[in-house]
């Protein structure tokens, strides 16, 4: 399976997702800075990829601060988990990686500056192998809800390209897969980045999951002709009340699914879970560059000086969710005691 990150000689390797699936190439971070670039540019996206890219970020910028005196050098990397934060704002997964960086840096400052950045790599090399084995979890769990024979709706990518390794939403697929079931995938194209046209066909079609790609406008139509058994989704962050924001057109995917009595799946894992956001309404939905819609590969499609929309992101009230999927297991609603219990 492809490798979406990996630590390698003191850098940061990555897939460049912008480029897939016509060229396979990789894009080499040397430092903290080229990390945020490659978050913002979408070189590496997806809530648990990104919060893996976050946590590889710090641990190099940590490498490069030239001080031995423990204070400044928390000074200068607090700084650095700052401006990591910063460069997505939804999917709370970036936050929650830098947050486990930080208590490390914390935990160890005691042994000095050179313990300290030791322990940051050695974390951040964990997170993504335990973002791994969470996603299989993830999948044992969710694949009892497909049956042999479904037929799979998935809106963006969260396969292996959005997370360490295996996926979630995909690797809730892949696990039917491995238990012997018959599974086929709609793959909603998702503009305007096109992560399901791109890269969840180019990762489906590798493990010879069969995957047909569909223009995001086509949901409905399928749905209404009866050749959709199941939806399956990640998320950037749910809600303490289980609303979920996703990729933009999730929630209308969902609003088409309740309509059509299709079952609802979300598959993320319990750090995609933000108890200190109440509600859906309170998360912050990450508005992209206007080029991205009136644009397509370089090239003007919307007439010069017209104004585009582009939230990365939506919500999907947890009235439309049928269960939510993490590695500790399957909630199903009411959500609230359940996803509370999940995160202590
Ligand atoms: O803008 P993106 O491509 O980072 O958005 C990604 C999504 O919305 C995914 O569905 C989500 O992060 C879950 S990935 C396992």
């Amino acid at each position: 399976m492809v490798k979406t990150i990996v630590w390698k000689d003191n850098q940061v390797v990555m897939i460049d997702q912008r480029k897939l699936p016509l060229q396979e190439k990789y894009v080499v971070c040397k430092g903290y800075r080229s990390v945020i670039r490659a978050v913002k540019e979408l070189v590496i996206r997806g809530a648990p990829a990104i919060g893996v890219a976050a946590a590889m970020g710090v641990a190099l910028g940590s490498l490069k601060i030239r001080t031995t005196g423990i204070d400044r050098f928390k000074t200068r990397f607090d700084a650095i988990c700052h401006d990591m934060v910063a460069a997505r704002p939804t999917a709370v997964n970036l936050a929650w990686a830098v947050e486990r960086m930080k208590q490390v840096a914390d935990e160890t400052s005691h042994k000095g500056v050179k313990a300290v950045k030791s322990r940051l790599v050695q974390e951040a090399r964990r997170i993504l192998q335990e973002d791994i084995a969470i996603n299989r979890a993830m999948g044992r769990h969710g694949q009892k809800l497909l049956k042999d024979g479904s037929r799979v709706l998935t809106h963006c990518n969260a396969g292996a390209l959005a997370t360490g390794g295996y996926g979630t939403a995909l690797g809730v697929v892949r696990a039917a897969v491995e238990a012997g079931k018959g599974i086929e995938v709609f793959a909603d194209e998702t503009r305007p980045f096109l992560q399901g046209a791109r890269l969840t066909a180019w990762e489906l079609k590798a493990s010879g999951i069969p995957v047909t790609v569909i223009t995001d406008n086509a949901a409905g139509y399928f749905m209404q002709r009866g050749k959709v058994d199941a939806v399956v989704v990640g998320a950037d962050r749910i809600a303490a009340n289980g609303d979920v924001a996703n990729k933009i057109g999730t929630y209308m995917v969902a609003v088409l699914a309740k309509t059509h009595r299709i079952p609802f799946y979300v598959a993320a894992p319990v750090s995609t879970i933000d108890l200190s956001t109440k509600k859906g309404e309170d998360i912050p939905i990450e508005q992209r560059d206007q080029t991205e819609v009136t644009h397509f590969q370089g090239r003007r499609i919307a007439p010069a000086g017209v104004v585009a929309g582009n939230p990365a992101f939506d919500v999907t009230p947890h009235r439309c969710v049928s269960a939510i999927i993490t590695e500790k297991g399957v909630i199903t609603p009411p959500f609230r005691s359940q996803l509370k219990g999940l995160v202590s």
